[in-house]
């Protein structure tokens, strides 16, 4: 937390105290904004979290399927998202209508198979799926959960999927789904970084395709990397393939290091548009307004108990039926 703070971030906690909110957010977001939050985390981190909080109102600094995940898994609770439109183009990436036509094709060709779903796609596609993963518990559920004998269609991202193809060894039916932040990371760019600093770690997201992962020294999710850093007592450089608001948590955490992003093939930046519309003022408002709010969807009824049993380690029950079957 800054030692003064701007009058927005101040009506910010007032408010927080007159509603009874807990602010959770994503390490995406602006640092302005994860300084203000109770809770920062990645999308697995915030989704436990969220059902330890014992305050009435969630404000979620992160993108619809995050805030949709937080009332999924906690129905009695307000979820404010403080801009609807913060989307995900894995989300837009694969539409339910495909996906459901897309397995019923299969069945009808006679293929056994499990969906597992990444975490950034709709409720709806959540609901047609037998397992949703994150990027910090996908190996965990792909070689411990979804029994030998199935095929697995992997949907929305055909990079982490790949990824996981390859550590795992299960075969894969891919969507053909991207991040467009973690596509575009430029390849020239990062070869260059690599030769001006030989003793860098280059550290690189499973949303990244393989010619950036190929060059990484370590690939793993956000919650991943902090640990991964943590392992470093000396100063170390480290080149990052990931959104680059992540470098604040980074930093914050060990200041020791030196942190350098690796820029966009086109945007040298490369921030995420999405969790980039969560300002401040937003955040204010929302809170103010309570709107908006995620309300309950019908999708959500079938939705939640496939995010329970995936991401809450619930003990082991009986083998789970595919979905649709
Ligand atoms: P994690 O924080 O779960 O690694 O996800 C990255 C991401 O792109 C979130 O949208
Ligand atoms: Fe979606 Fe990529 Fe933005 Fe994450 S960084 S919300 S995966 S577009």
């Amino acid at each position: 937390m800054p030692a003064v703070l701007d009058d927005v971030s101040a009506e910010i906690l007032d408010l927080k105290k007159q509603l009874g909110a807990t602010i959770l957010a994503h390490y995406y977001q602006d640092g302005e904004v994860q300084a203000l939050a109770d809770i920062t985390g990645d999308s697995l981190k915030l989704a436990r979290e969220a059902t330890k909080v014992d305050s009435p109102v969630i404000v979620f600094c992160g993108v619809l399927f995050m805030a949709e995940t937080a009332k999924m898994l906690n129905p009695s609770k307000t979820v404010l998202l403080p801009d609807l439109a913060a989307g995900c183009s894995l989300v837009d990436a694969c539409p339910a209508d495909k996906l459901e036509r897309y397995q019923e094709k299969l069945r009808i060709n006679g293929r056994k198979f499990q969906t597992v779903c990444y975490i950034n796609s709709s409720a709806k596609v959540k609901a047609l799926s037998d397992w949703v993963v994150t990027s910090g518990n996908a190996e965990d559920i792909v070689r411990n959960k979804v029994p030998a004998g199935y095929e697995i269609l992997f949907v929305p991202d055909k990079h982490l999927g790949r990824y996981l193809q390859e550590v795992t060894g299960r075969e894969m039916i891919l969507w053909d789904g991207s991040c467009m932040v973690h596509e575009v990371f430029s390849v020239g760019d990062l070869l260059k970084m690599r030769r001006r600093h030989p003793g860098a770690k280059t550290i690189a997201h499973p949303e990244c395709p393989q010619n950036i992962l190929e060059l990484s020294d370590f690939v793993g999710g956000t919650e991943a990397m902090l640990k991964y850093l943590g392992g470093f007592g000396r100063p170390t450089e480290f080149l990052v393939a990931t959104e680059p608001n992540m470098l604040w948590q980074f930093q914050r955490r060990f200041p020791q290091h030196t942190y350098l992003p690796v820029p966009g093939i086109t945007c040298a930046c490369n921030n995420c548009p999405h969790m980039a519309r969560n300002t401040l003022e937003k955040i204010r408002d929302c809170m103010v307004n309570r709107e908006p709010e995620i309300r309950w969807q019908p999708e959500f009824d079938r939705a939640k108990d496939v995010l329970a049993r995936s991401l809450l380690n619930p003990p082991a029950t009986a083998p789970v039926q595919p979905a649709g079957d």
